[in-house]
């Protein structure tokens, strides 16, 4: 374990809990594209659980179908996926794009929306998500980026669990932890070292006391107003194990997720086999 370390950072991100900037009215208006779109953002990633917050890319369509009282929107939009973590209470236009060579997720979606008078909502949405550029592409851009695991990955679990036991040996936290979900696995070659995983997960604070001789799997999580989040980076290799685990801890979410919106969504991944979170929205 020599080199090992726990790196705890105190996450600014608590300090920067943004208010909602308020949204601009949803008109019939054609020109009403951008409002409608930066209200669908704000409805999908409040409900959406897993993976990573989404950012507006661009408005690829917006049609207007004028109704009795209003009107029906159907948008086209393509959106990026950012760094933070669904956990992570930082407000999504405040996220960081993930970088292309860091194997950057993109969602091309297709929203409906209802808008009567000054009331607008988002009805209905389905995103398609796939890598920004294909593996392909990848070989050609930067030959030696890790690439994407599966999330099931045996051995990109393998260094999650070593990694959430280590999070669990070396912290001076008050309740042990659990794997809420893997977010990411990225795997590469190093030569001198061979086999290189790098995953990102999120962690959920339960209510058995650190140091208890409890096994930390059986502890169920707080409920969302008590429990502290932590969203973790590890590396492992395979020759020699776990190398490094740095997490970033969030405090209780002031209110649960809001599941107020009956929307349908589907999301597909490219494969069958998932690479990254689906978005998933009931
Ligand atoms: C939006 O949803 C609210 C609550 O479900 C409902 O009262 C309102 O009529 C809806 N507005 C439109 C334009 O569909
Ligand atoms: C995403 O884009 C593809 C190709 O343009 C299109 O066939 C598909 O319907 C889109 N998916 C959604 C959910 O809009
Ligand atoms: C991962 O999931 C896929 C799709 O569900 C499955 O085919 C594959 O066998 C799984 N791999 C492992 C290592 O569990
Ligand atoms: C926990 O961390 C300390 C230093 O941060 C280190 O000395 C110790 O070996 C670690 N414990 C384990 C079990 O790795």
């Amino acid at each position: 374990m020599k080199g090992f370390h726990i790196v705890v950072l105190l996450s600014s991100a608590v300090l920067l809990v943004s208010a909602a900037p308020a949204l601009e009215l949803v008109t019939c208006s054609k020109e009403s594209g951008a409002a409608a779109a930066r209200l669908t953002m704000h409805r999908i990633n409040e409900n959406h659980g897993h993976g990573y917050k989404f950012r507006l890319q661009e408005i690829q369509g917006n049609k207007v179908e004028t109704v009795d009282g209003g009107c029906n929107l159907e948008l086209q939009l393509n959106l990026l996926e950012t760094v933070c973590h669904v956990i992570n209470p930082k407000h999504f236009e405040d996220c960081e794009i993930r970088e292309e060579a860091e194997r950057a997720v993109m969602a091309n979606c297709t929203i409906k929306m209802n808008v009567r008078n000054t009331d607008a909502n988002v009805t209905k949405y389905e995103c398609d998500t796939r890598q920004v550029k294909t593996n392909l592409e990848m070989v050609t851009i930067c030959p030696d980026c890790p690439t994407l695991d599966p999330l099931n990955s045996t051995e990109g679990l393998k260094s999650v669990n070593e990694a959430v036991s280590k999070f669990n040996q070396n912290t001076t936290n008050q309740h042990y932890y659990i794997l809420k979900e893997v977010g990411r696995i990225t795997v590469g070659y190093i030569p001198s070292v061979g086999m290189a995983y790098y995953a990102e997960f999120a962690l959920v604070e339960t209510h058995c006391p650190m140091g208890s001789r409890i096994n930390p799997e059986a502890c169920k999580p707080l409920c969302p107003d008590r429990a502290h989040h932590a969203f973790c980076k590890s590396t492992y290799f395979r020759s020699t194990g776990l190398q490094s685990v740095e997490c970033e801890f969030y405090p209780p979410s002031v209110s649960p997720h809001p599941n107020h919106m009956r929307s349908h969504n589907l999301l597909h991944a490219e494969t069958d086999v998932v690479i990254f979170p689906k978005l998933q929205f009931f």
